[in-house]
């Protein structure tokens, strides 16, 4: 064994998934494009109070899964679990309600939390994330629905689920609370000693025990208990989001484990995961913005989980394979070819035409026998070599072999850029 290892609960992400994981984060970005988000970055650690005022002290990420220091300054800073609490921190402090009321912003980033790793759940993992401030409009959460929705079909992940409940307000909920703790104190001896301890802080979190929740079968659902406006917001979202071609399914158990959503809520699962089938989440929360020193902004948003979502496009095969890309090897034969090699394989690299037309270079190992450079180039996937060679030198030209047929021609060197440019004609390439 090596002696040293990822820690516990990371990952490498070698190049063959880092590609893939481009893809995600390219059609993610496409998609976040046409729905009008604009990208944002905030830091991977802000201060241990930002997290436990926005997600609440009695959620299990505050209570046990963060990563928390101090710095050599005395401040308690902590690795940031999830990416809204930073958001909703930069819109309040570059005073963005004011500056852009409306904003939609994206974000892609890595995520921290001390959890027992299993397949699917990482101590650090990726998130791509969409947050909407300043629509308080049930059209606002339709809309989101429908760029998760577009996300995941464009991703082609298979069996997906779009599972979506409204937690009513803080009229509403403590109502459905206090039914609520009342079945659970009449069920509490069925219950697992973490639901136990749970049932006082925070006894939605009963409803999404893996192992308690179909004990509770019969428990209150809060849809018996939103008030008029909630009730109507939830009805509104769901109008427009049939009208738009919506897919979801009503989940009036729905809960999430972090305390700051509002009326809608959400989550994408799927039966390619296993215990860990949610790929993403979100929901409304429009009181985050003022509890953390705002105005009073409405907002709402949703992060996927980027490993889960690969892992799901994985088992159905269901990545859309495709780079489009052409590699040509250059190949030199002799001490005098292989600075010509050099200088050639730099300057096709810097042609901006033949990139855009796929094509990419790869070289270096002059020194080899032609035999052997031409076996590296098959091994790294090229469809073309280009040999220079003291022959051509002289009579500044250079032969390109295709790899497939092996046919060979020696044209002059400054026709070779044309001779690539026309070897694929424009469409032939996939550039998506
Ligand atoms: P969350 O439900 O805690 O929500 O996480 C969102 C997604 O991140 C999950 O559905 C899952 O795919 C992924 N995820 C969470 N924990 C792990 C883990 N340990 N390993 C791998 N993947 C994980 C949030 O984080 C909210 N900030 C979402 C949101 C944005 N709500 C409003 N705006």
């Amino acid at each position: 064994m090596p002696s040293y290892q990822a820690p516990r609960g990371t990952k490498d992400v070698l190049p063959s998934e880092a590609k893939r994981f481009q893809r995600l984060e390219a059609i993610a970005r496409d998609v976040f494009r046409a729905f009008g988000f604009e990208e944002i970055r905030t830091p991977t650690f802000e201060s241990l109070e930002l997290f436990q005022r926005s997600l609440g002290e009695t959620t299990d990420v505050v209570q046990k899964e963060m990563y928390v220091f101090e710095d050599r300054g005395g401040r308690s800073l902590a690795l940031r679990p999830e990416g809204t609490a930073g958001v909703v921190r930069a819109y309040v402090e570059h005073h963005l309600s004011q500056t852009r009321p409306f904003c939609k912003l994206f974000y892609v980033g890595p995520m921290f939390r001390a959890e027992r790793p299993q397949a699917g759940r990482y101590r650090e993992f990726w998130q791509i994330g969409a947050e909407s401030f300043g629509n308080a409009s049930p059209s606002a959460d339709a809309e989101l629905l429908l760029l998760v929705q577009t996300l995941y079909d464009r991703l082609r992940v298979p069996d997906t689920q779009l599972r979506i409940n409204s937690l009513g307000c803080s009229d509403c909920r403590p109502k459905y609370l206090g039914a609520l703790l009342a079945f659970i104190h009449s069920h509490l001896e069925l219950l697992c000693d973490d639901c136990k301890r749970r049932a006082e802080r925070n006894p939605l979190r009963v409803l999404d025990c893996k192992t308690d929740a179909p004990k509770l079968a019969d428990a209150p659902t809060i849809d018996a208990y939103w008030d008029d406006a909630c009730r109507a917001h939830f009805e509104k979202t769901q109008d427009y989001l049939r009208r738009a071609g919506g897919r979801f399914v009503f989940a009036p158990r729905l809960v999430r484990g972090l305390d700051y959503y509002t009326r809608t809520v959400f989550e994408v699962t799927t039966t390619a995961l296993g215990a860990q089938d949610a790929l993403a989440a979100g929901g409304r929360y429009d009181t985050l913005v003022k509890q953390i020193g705002g105005p009073d902004t409405p907002a709402l948003g949703f992060a996927l989980g980027a490993e889960r979502t690969l892992i799901a496009m994985d088992s159905a095969g269901a990545l859309p394979a495709k780079n489009g890309n052409h590699l040509a090897y250059i190949a030199a034969l002799g001490d005098a070819a292989a600075p010509v090699g050099f200088e050639l394989l730099q300057s096709l690299r810097q042609d901006r035409a033949l990139a855009d037309r796929g094509w990419l270079f790869e070289g270096g190992f002059f020194e080899k026998k032609l035999g052997a450079q031409l076996t590296i180039a098959n091994r790294l996937g090229a469809t073309d070599a280009v040999i220079v060679g003291d022959d051509e030198i002289k009579r500044n030209e250079v032969t390109i072999k295709s790899l497939a047929s092996g046919a060979q021609e020696t044209l002059a060197k400054d026709r070779l850029t044309a001779h690539l440019m026309d070897r694929y004609a424009q469409g032939d390439m996939d550039q998506s």
